[in-house]
Formats: structure tokens, sequence, C-alpha cells
């Protein structure tokens, strides 16, 4: 039995090295590697399916993952997602608690969920997904294991009912993965807040397919269950209608949720939050629908001050939401020009340029929460005039 969190870390790697999943410091060393291990072809297979999966169907969506299980791919594609393993994988075992019977829709290849079934071997797993090829590979590493408490199940809950009855319902990164779907506007660009609009949510949940994902979901968690999600839901624009989504159906922060962040290759992800949600009706905590604390510089507008080095650099520059309440707080704003242009959609954006106590500043906002405002000299304004035609151009 393992105890520790050190201790499960450890065991973790392990089992990740076993199924052939490395970990990289760094991109370089990735990629060496995949063009060892990749034909052209496979490249190539592989490039043609991620473009059908971004712009198809549901059957585009299953090919991918078909294609992405085969033996030769898998080892290195799920490479790229050894740390989010990690960060998803020990979360989620430190919060199995007293479940008994655990559903993880979406399992994929099974790598976490066979994680959870060798940790916990007092547990029951159902590893449920509509990709038959990741299922294949599944079972055989489970009987490989020759663990006897897992199972898996080949169903398409967009098309398909889930049967059983759990204590616990796993769902992570499968419920919102439309990554190219905008989610839900502000109401104009002067605010971040959603407004309550029942007819957009419903499109919202509809269009992605997290309606009929969450409805079969909650049918068979039990009444006293337990539900762990985590999306890439760090925008608000997904955020808020994904967590309306779910409050809809009575479920309920049982914890605070925690932000995700891990490293892929080229990027660092900023996920989740990773939710722990129960349908007790004890709701202490509330939902938050507020812009993160971001890494915007602290604005103080006495004290911006000629730049003493670099002649380029701005005086004040924030591309982050708190760049809203700096805007704000800019004294004896002069307004020169301004446009505010709607789409067809109802997407907004908002460009300003103006002056302020002898300063040009240009601010930007729009309806999906980016803000910007740059103040520079009065020497350098035609670098704001730039930006302001290239924000406007940019927005069709
Ligand atoms: C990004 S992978 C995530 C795998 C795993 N949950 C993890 O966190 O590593 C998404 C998986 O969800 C499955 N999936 C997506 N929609 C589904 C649906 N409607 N029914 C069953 N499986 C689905 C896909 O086939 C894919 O294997």
């Amino acid at each position: 039995m393992l105890c520790s969190s050190d201790e499960i870390r450890t065991a973790l790697r392990e089992y990740l090295a076993w199924w052939g999943l490395r970990h990289f410091s760094s991109d370089r060393e990735y990629f060496a590697w995949q063009r060892q291990q990749f034909s052209s072809e496979d490249l190539q297979q592989l490039a043609l399916h991620v473009e059908r999966k971004r712009t198809g169907d549901r059957r585009d969506e299953i090919a991918f993952y078909d294609l992405a299980a085969q033996p030769r791919l898998y080892p290195v594609l799920y490479s790229q997602r050894y740390e989010y393993y990690e960060e998803i994988g020990l979360r989620t075992a430190a919060h199995l608690g007293q479940a008994k019977e655990v559903l993880d829709f979406g399992c994929g290849i099974g790598v976490l969920t066979i994680f959870y079934a060798r940790l916990f071997p007092e547990k029951n797993f159902v590893g449920v997904d509509r990709s038959s090829a990741s299922l294949a590979v599944a079972q055989e590493k489970a009987d490989k294991l020759g663990l006897r408490n897992i199972r898996f199940e080949c169903v398409d809950v967009e098309t398909e009912s889930l049967s059983g009855s759990y204590d616990l319902v796993v769902a992570t990164h499968v419920l919102v993965q439309a990554e190219q779907d905008h989610g839900l506007p502000s109401r104009s660009w002067r605010t971040f807040d959603r407004g309550h609009s029942p007819s957009q949510q419903l499109s919202f949940e509809r269009r992605i397919g997290l309606a009929i994902r969450l409805d079969r979901l909650c049918r068979v968690l039990n009444q006293s269950g337990r539900m762990i999600v985590s999306e890439k839901t760090r925008q608000l624009a997904r955020r808020v209608p994904f967590q309306r989504a779910l409050a809809k159906r009575g479920l309920q922060l049982a914890e605070r949720p925690a932000l995700i962040r891990y490293r892929t290759v080229e990027e660092v992800v900023d996920d989740g939050p990773f939710y722990v949600l129960d349908r007790k009706g004890e709701a202490a905590l509330n939902w938050d629908e507020d812009p993160e604390q971001d890494q915007g510089q602290p604005f103080d507008p006495d004290a911006v001050s000629t730049s003493a080095g670099d002649v380029d650099m701005p005086l004040y520059e924030n591309h982050w939401p708190s760049a809203q309440t700096a805007w704000e707080q800019l004294k004896d704003r002069e307004v020169i020009r301004e446009t505010t242009r709607q789409a067809a959609d109802g997407r907004q954006v908002h460009a300003e340029r103006g002056r302020s106590r002898g300063w040009q500043y240009l601010y930007c906002a729009n309806t999906f929460d980016q803000r910007q405002l740059v103040i520079v000299e009065e020497a350098r304004s035609a670098m704001l005039d730039e930006y302001y035609q290239e924000i406007l151009r940019g927005f069709t």
C-alpha cells in the first residue's frame, strides 16, 4: 500500500515508463526522439487527422484517437502529456476517497484509469470511450497487469446512454474539447460579466456536446456521489458557461477549485480548474466568475514617468484583464479617437487612442476578456496609431 504523495509520484513515473512514455525537459530532445520513431508518412497521417479533428465532426475525432492508439505511435504522442498525467493523475488519485464504483469517462488508452485501478485494488473501475482502438490498448495493458477490478466499455455518449451506477465519475479532458469554440462572450467590451441568457447558455452546451455528456453522466452518478472534472476552461468565456452547466445539473463545489499548470511540448499549459463536485445541497462555496488575479503590472497614475533606460520601452504596458482597472484609473483622460465594432455573432471590440496628463495611450478591449493598455511618450504616438489600425484590421 503506497501512502505518501512522494511514493505515489514515484510509482506513477515507473508506471509511465512501463507504458514506454518518456519525460522530456526540452522540446529539442522530444522532437529528436519523434524523428527517430516516426516516418514521414506517420507525420503526414497525423497532421491530416489533427486537421480533420479540428474542423470535422465526431467521426473525425474518433478516427484521430484510433490512429493515436497505434502501438508505434502512442508512446511518442502521449509522452507529450507526461506532465499532464502527473498533474491530473496525482490529484485525482488523492480524491478517490471512499468511492467503491468509479467511472472514468473518456478514458482513452487507459493510462490513468489503469493507474488508479492498480493503486486501489479494493475499488472497481469502468473506463468508457468511443475509440475502440484506444480501448483495445487499455484492455491489453490491464490484462498484462492481471487486474481484476477494471473493465472497459465502448460507448459514444453523444449517441448512446451509459449504464450502471457510480459513487465517483471522473471526466478529464473530455467534456469541453472544442478548442476553436469562443465560448460565451461578455455582455459588452466594458465588462467581464456574461449576463444570464438561457438561450446563449443552451447554445454553448449543445454546440460543443456538453449538455448530452453531462446529462448522461449525471444519470449514472449516485445521489451521494462525487464528480471530478478538469477541462481546458481557463478562459472566462469557457469557464463561466462550463461552471453554469455543472451548477444547472445540481453539481456543487465540494472544495475550492485548483488551477492546473503543466508543460507539454512547445508550451506551458494553464488548464483547469480541477473541480471536485457533489450534490449534497450544502453549497458553502460560490462559483467564481471573476477574471483571475493576473500578472499585469500594478498601475499608479501618479507614478508614470519617462523611462530613463530603453527609449523603445512603453512607459506602462499591461496585456492582462487588470489593464481595464488601469485604464479606468487614467487621470484627465482625453479620447482622440475611438471605434467600437460588432461582428454578426455579437462579438465586440473597442479600440481607443487618447491622452492622459501629457502621455499618449492605446486601450483595447473585447468581449472575450482581452484587455490591453499601452502608455508612451508624446513623441512615440505614431506607434500607437499603427497598433490601433492593426487591431481594427484584425477584427472582421
Ligand atoms: C483528450 S482524450 C482524454 C483522455 C483521458 N481522459 C485523459 O485525461 O488522459 C479524450 C478522450 O475522450 C473520448 N471521448 C470524447 N467524446 C466522447 C464521447 N462522447 N463518448 C465517449 N468517449 C468520448 C475520446 O475518444 C478520447 O479518447
